[in-house]
């Protein structure tokens, strides 16, 4: 979808459908209020608002009858979407309400929307800009390459994609910056879901490797994948633990984006969980619990996504990436419970549990992120079950050894629109994760599963290394359309990456 806006009014939109937000308190004299019309048509648009019930409350939408507006507007539909209070109004709102437009332009291959007046708020004008492209351009996404059928592939009866979103009568100082900016975004997060809503078979680890290279490659930064003999020469062997049970070997994928003057840089890292399907090996998962297991590797997509806008969004900070990429299968090959693997630091970890498997593959690629000494290293990860009985499946958890860290984090997380929370990493807890035969153990006790998860890989984190571990097992997947996520995979973490990295100088 491409992101436009145009300075003209509204009057001369080209498009399909425009769309016109409306704070509450302007909905009962919608009609009046809207200067490129005639009295006659105002009035009965006041008249129909009235009828209707429309309250222009947050997600509430109207089909104006084209018959009412008159011949002066140029679009072939009206529709009045709501903003909800204007006391209340911020970034995530527009993002909402930018992507009830494109859901519900049912028909419209060009959708536009006139500017919201947000005079009264503090929202930066650029900001909203780029929120409403975001929300827009997430809003519109849908993922239909496996439909045959048209109609299917369309979003149900009659429905067309659409082509292109224009923000109408948009006269803002650097819009066309954030506009940019926002299109990045949006391309990122659309291909972190691709990725993600990718049937496991499509994406074996070393099929994936490629596409992530081929991608990063284009964009600009610097890729290799490590194969199998390369993980086993780097003494990998948690990632080649996990990845014994599969016919499809495991790699890892590395990316490195170096701003202009950049490389006297100390990096940020990143690190993302790239499990393409976990069956949970031996110690299987029942078989309602592996349907949605293809999302497994949605901390590698995020990382990937994110890196790849990075020079889009002329991000001055220097970032590498590292995405350890498995199949978990058991066969006759497979690693069993009891087995110990040594990791790239020497740490050996008994593996009681080979469903605890994100754990032993991210705990090679943080050692081996900690090696450049990075000035932070950032993980992802759906990691356990158990964060989403702790924070359900809206809100990613964050655990940190440093305060300064989380903090950005949690910010730019909820600039970005994406919901976080704070866990802990409770120290005497360390002693669940007690091994009596290796130097840790893989699993803890029952409760608490996000923490000792999260402990268990503090132990790869270099010294001194300031850390964040994103806990993403909820958002990664979303069983219902909301506003700007989509069903299925919903790239989270993506938004928060670049808005943490924009952030840092
Ligand atoms: N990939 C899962 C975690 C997960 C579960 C993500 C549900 C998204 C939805 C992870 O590898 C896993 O299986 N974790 C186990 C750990 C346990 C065996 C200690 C879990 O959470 O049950
Ligand atoms: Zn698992
Ligand atoms: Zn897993």
């Amino acid at each position: 979808m491409n992101i436009d806006r145009t300075a003209t009014g509204a009057l001369q939109a080209d498009v399909d459908l425009l769309a016109v937000p409306v704070f509450e308190s302007d909905a009962p004299r919608m009609g009046s209020g809207a200067r490129e019309l005639d009295a006659q048509a105002a009035g009965a648009i006041s008249e129909f608002i009235k009828t209707s019930g429309f309250k222009a409350e947050k997600g509430e939408s109207l089909l104006v009858p084209r018959a009412l507006v008159g011949e002066s507007l140029t679009a072939r539909q009206i529709l009045l979407v709501g903003l909800g209070k204007s006391e209340t109004v911020d970034l995530q709102r527009l993002r909402e309400v930018a992507a009830t437009v494109v859901r519900r332009a049912k028909n419209a291959k060009t959708v536009g929307t006139t500017l919201w007046k947000l005079e009264d708020s503090d929202i930066d004008a650029r900001d909203a800009v780029r929120a409403a492209a975001e929300g827009a351009g997430l809003g519109a996404y849908r993922f239909d390459r496996y439909k045959t059928s048209k109609k299917d592939a369309e979003g149900g009866a009659g429905s067309a994609k659409i082509e292109r979103f224009t923000l109408v009568e948009c006269d803002v100082d650097g819009a066309d910056s954030s506009l940019a900016t926002a299109s990045a975004v949006v391309d990122a997060v659309c291909w972190a879901r691709d990725m993600v809503n990718e049937p496991a078979s499509a994406k074996a680890p070393l099929v994936l490797a490629e596409e992530i290279a081929e991608k990063a490659r284009q964009a600009g930064l610097v890729a290799e994948i490590w194969d199998k003999n390369r993980l086993e020469a780097e003494r990998l062997g948690g990632v080649l633990g996990v990845g014994r049970g599969s016919i499809n070997e495991p790699c890892l994928v590395k990316l490195e984006y170096i701003p202009d003057d950049g490389e006297a840089q100390k990096p940020l890292c990143l690190v993302g969980k790239g499990v393409v399907f976990d069956s949970g090996g031996l110690s299987l998962k029942p078989a309602d619990g592996m349907e949605t297991m293809k999302t497994d590797m949605s901390g590698g997509a995020a990382v990937a996504a994110a890196m790849a806008a990075l020079p889009r969004i002329g991000a001055k900070v220097r970032v590498a990436g590292f995405i350890p990429l498995v199949e978990n299968l058991p066969s006759g090959s497979a690693t069993k419970p009891g087995d110990v693997l040594r990791f790239r630091n020497e740490k050996t970890a008994e593996v009681l549990n080979t469903d605890a498997e994100g754990r032993l593959i991210m705990a090679d690629a943080l050692a081996l992120a900690s090696e450049l000494q990075p000035r932070a290293i950032v993980d992802l990860a759906t990691l356990t079950g158990a964060c989403m009985v702790a924070l359900g499946n809206k809100i990613f958890g964050v655990m940190a050894n440093d305060d300064g860290l989380a903090e950005a984090v949690l910010q730019a997380a909820s600039r970005a629109g994406e919901r976080a929370w704070r866990l802990p990493l409770p120290e005497d807890y360390k002693k669940q994760i007690e091994s009596e035969v290796a130097d840790i153990k893989n699993i803890g006790s029952r409760y608490g599963g996000a923490l000792t998860a999260g402990l268990f890989l503090q132990e790869f984190v270099g010294e001194g290394i300031p850390w964040a571990h994103l806990d993403i097992a909820g958002p990664a997947r979303s069983e219902s359309e909301e506003f700007e996520i989509p069903k299925g995979g919903t790239g989270v973490g993506v938004r928060t990456l670049l808005a943490l990295i924009e952030s840092m100088e």
